[in-house]
């Protein structure tokens, strides 16, 4: 039996446990400059001394254009190197690995910050940013959001050449790990998902074509990185809409992008189609991770609402997913897997310097 807190190795990355940070968003950069500063830096690596074994950070932005927010983090320009570079460094002195997740919002783009309000962002609001809002075609998500410019074929090349030099960039910051956002309703997936993509060209049509997108900036992304740094891919394994992108097409799809070097896929859930959330309950979308990983042979990751430590650790013990990820219950916690590791009799993977905290 597998153990939360046994360690687990992804290409050449040896994790200390199986306890990831979900990305999440924090909206906290200066207006437009994308550059991580003391607020990402005492975030992310608070999490990090708190015991996890990789902390994901939140979506950045490879293009200005794919940004959430004004105040998104980005890796679009070398000049964002620096700045991330130094959060790597201080969350992997406290013993975590450290993802980016490299992210185009495509049409849910030029938003406000959620705390400020939740309709689109006027073009003259904000000096003009981003100049568009693209997707796979001109419909918008929800009345509010802007209306997307349908993305041509041959500007398709550009946004997977994105991907692949914010992958580049953030290999010279250090980070261990890159995880390219494939969910929630952003780019790539409304490419894969039949609700979002009715192109007829070559990146739409059948499951084929509409997973063609992400199949190229996978290629892409691993050219960019050393063979043995892993990537990880975040899906979203339903849209929870009969005739939308299902777990089977998970399936068939995570074998496709394991066969491409994908060490992990991450199982999210929903955000393509307004108004088609699920109920979410403790565990709901474990069973796409189960899926993955049994019927496909890729490791895959576990999220939402996993907040119990005897539940994260059944989910491990019982083959369920290789890595459950943490959201909220990190925001609200962030040194919840110290806690879980004394809840569960484990070693706690306290920084050495805090030893004398417990026993
Ligand atoms: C404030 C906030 C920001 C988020 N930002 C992102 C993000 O940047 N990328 C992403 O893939 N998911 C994002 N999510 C989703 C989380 O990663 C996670 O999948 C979700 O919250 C469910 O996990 P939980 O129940 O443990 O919170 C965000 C969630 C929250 C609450």
């Amino acid at each position: 039996m597998t153990s939360l807190f046994d360690p687990l190795t992804l290409g050449a990355l040896a994790l200390r446990n199986r306890v990831a940070m979900s990305p999440m968003c924090t909206y906290a950069c200066e207006e437009r400059d994308g550059r991580a500063n003391d607020w990402h830096l005492q975030h992310l690596a608070s999490r990090a001394s708190g015991g996890v074994g990789l902390v994901l950070c939140e979506a950045t932005a490879v293009e200005p254009r794919g940004r959430i927010s004004p105040q998104d983090l980005g890796l679009w320009e070398d000049g964002q190197v620096d700045a991330l570079r130094r959060v790597v460094s201080s969350v992997r002195t406290q013993g975590a690995a450290f993802g980016v997740q490299l992210a185009h919002a495509g049409r849910k783009a030029s938003t406000h910050r959620p705390w400020e309000a939740r309709s689109g962002v006027a073009a003259a609001e904000h000096g003009g940013w981003p100049d568009e809002v693209v997707g796979p075609t001109d419909e918008r998500f929800s009345e509010g959001s802007a209306i997307p410019r349908a993305l041509e074929e041959r500007e398709l090349a550009a946004v997977v050449q994105a991907f692949a030099s914010a992958a580049a960039r953030a290999d010279a910051a250090g980070v261990d790990t890159v995880e390219i956002h494939a969910a929630h309703g952003y780019l790539l997936h409304t490419f894969l998902s039949p609700l979002t993509n009715s192109r007829d060209d070559g990146y739409g049509g059948d499951e084929r074509g509409r997973s063609r997108l992400l199949l190229e900036v996978v290629k892409a992304v691993r050219a960019s990185l050393p063979a043995t740094k892993p990537i990880i891919v975040r899906l979203s394994a339903s849209d929870w809409v009969q005739g939308g992108w299902d777990a089977d097409a998970t399936v068939r799809l995570a074998g496709e992008l394991g066969e491409r070097g994908v060490d992990l896929i991450d199982c999210s859930s929903g955000g393509a189609a307004q108004g088609a959330r699920t109920k979410a309950y403790p565990n709901y979308q474990v069973g796409f991770a189960e899926r993955v990983r049994r019927e496909a042979g890729v490791a895959s990751g576990a999220v939402g609402q996993i907040a119990d430590p005897r539940q994260a650790e059944a989910i491990v013990a019982e083959g369920r997913a290789d890595v459950v990820l943490l959201g909220r219950a990190l925001l609200r916690d962030p040194y919840w897997a110290l806690h879980a590791a004394l809840t569960l009799g484990a070693a706690p993977p306290w920084p050495k310097h805090y030893g004398w905290a417990v026993g």
